[in-house]
């Protein structure tokens, strides 16, 4: 099968080419910057043949940490015009020693520092002793600035990651953007707008970066008021796994600190809380209107990623796998806004399933993680390293040669991989 080792070096190739010395971009053109968790992933990935180059990858991460713990979403180290909204939008000058936005994104750093590190505990060790306290900030900045019942929120589509997820439709059709000013979106003249937010979601995306800047992000200000505030699954449940890595990691440097037993503590009771008897399946929660959100999106399904037995999320998991062929779709393929392709509508997303299987694999579900990483392996290998893809047929959407998709394909989906 001499194609396989093909694959395995195109995937090097990605984040090579991707590397812009110290950080990755996730892929060129439509996202040229240091996005956080796209960062992370590709940490993972270069950490199967480059470990050096990994934690470089995670200690640029850190360096934009801010002042009060927030590690920001993306860290804008160079000017490009091809990006909407840059720097001169975000205005979060004076907070963090690199010009950033203002909002996080999923803390899933902790994760694949362990797995760094474990890779080659000698070689990471002064690493993990400067990340170490640096991580226990911005997770204890999470359990401060961002809990609801210890469910962890989101004050932006764009912290969760899944910018458009339906989840999010009822908090942001609360909001009136009508003042938010003319704004040229780039995003567009480097994808297919069927595949990308429609305009009524980048009116608020730009109008509650407006609000943050308008409040200098002082986070005491921001939270008055606030606008929009989701309690997340991808959130709560990647925090609650990160930081049980953080304890393992803690304790292999001799960082003893019972505030973060305590953090996991707090948030097992949170993802709890996530639960939607109705839907069956773990939900995202409207703190401002105070109501859940009914959404069934592959976020739901990393509660066994979390830590969570939860076989009671088994049934609409493998309801909403038998509906496609290439899974785990973003959204429910029986929801009336299921969409197959655009972005966090539908489409199915390499890395959510490579944290989904992991998960599944944990709790003791091995032929449904086997099953999702056989599924990913085929949909790469015959369609490449796409951002996302239609799961209804497998069409590639989104950017090319995409870090994210590279970065799982060699540490999980390649037949040569080890271990998820
Ligand atoms: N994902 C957003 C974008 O598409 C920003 O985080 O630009």
């Amino acid at each position: 099968m001499p194609e396989l080792p093909d694959l395995d070096n195109e995937a090097r190739a990605i984040l090579t080419a991707n590397d812009r010395g110290g950080y990755t971009v996730p892929t060129e053109g439509l996202y040229p910057y240091q996005w956080n968790w796209d960062s992370a992933f590709a940490a993972y990935g270069f950490s199967t043949f480059d470990i050096p180059r990994a934690w470089a990858e995670v200690e640029t991460l850190f360096s934009g940490q801010w002042e009060n713990g927030m590690v920001p979403h993306i860290l804008f180290h160079r000017p490009d015009t091809g990006y909407f909204p840059g720097p001169d939008v975000w205005g979060t000058e004076g907070q963090g020693p690199i010009a950033s936005s203002g909002i996080s994104q999923p803390p899933v750093a902790a994760t694949f520092i362990r797995r760094i590190y474990e890779a080659d505990p000698d070689q990471g060790r002064a690493h993990l002793e400067r990340l170490v306290p640096k991580i226990e900030r911005w997770h204890r900045w999470f359990m401060h600035w961002r809990s609801y019942e210890y469910a962890i929120c989101i004050t932006h589509p764009w912290e969760s990651g899944r910018d458009n997820a339906p989840d999010w439709d009822g908090a942001m059709a609360a909001i009136d953007p009508g003042d938010v000013g003319p704004y040229e979106r780039r995003d567009l003249g480097h994808v297919d707008p069927a595949m990308r937010p429609t305009k009524e979601d980048y009116d608020r995306y730009i109008w509650l970066v407006q609000r943050g800047r308008r409040h200098r992000w002082d986070e005491s200000r921001l939270w008055e008021n606030r606008p929009f505030l989701v309690a997340d699954p991808t959130m709560t449940f990647v925090l609650l796994r990160a930081n049980r890595d953080l304890e393992v990691l803690a304790r292999a440097v001799g960082y003893p600190d019972w505030d973060i037993y305590e953090m996991t503590g707090a948030l097992c009771q949170g993802a709890r809380f996530l639960w939607n008897q109705k839907t069956r399946a773990y939900d995202a929660f409207d703190v401002v209107a105070g109501k859940r959100c009914h959404s069934v999106s592959n976020a739901s399904f990393l509660c066994w990623y979390g830590g969570l037995d939860a076989p009671e999320a088994l049934p609409t998991y493998d309801r909403v796998m038998a509906r496609v062929p290439y899974g785990v779709p973003s959204y429910d393929p029986d929801g009336a806004k299921f969409d197959a392709r655009r972005y966090w509508r539908g489409p199915v997303w390499g890395m959510m399933n490579l944290l989904i299987a992991t998960g599944l694999a944990d709790q003791g579900y091995t032929d449904r993680a086997d099953a999702l990483r056989a599924a990913t392996a085929k949909l790469i290998a015959e369609h490449g390293f796409w951002e996302y893809f239609n799961p209804s047929d497998g069409t590639p959407a989104g950017g090319a040669r995409f870090t994210w998709t590279a970065a799982i394909w060699l540490g999980w989906a390649s037949p040569n991989a080890g271990r998820g």
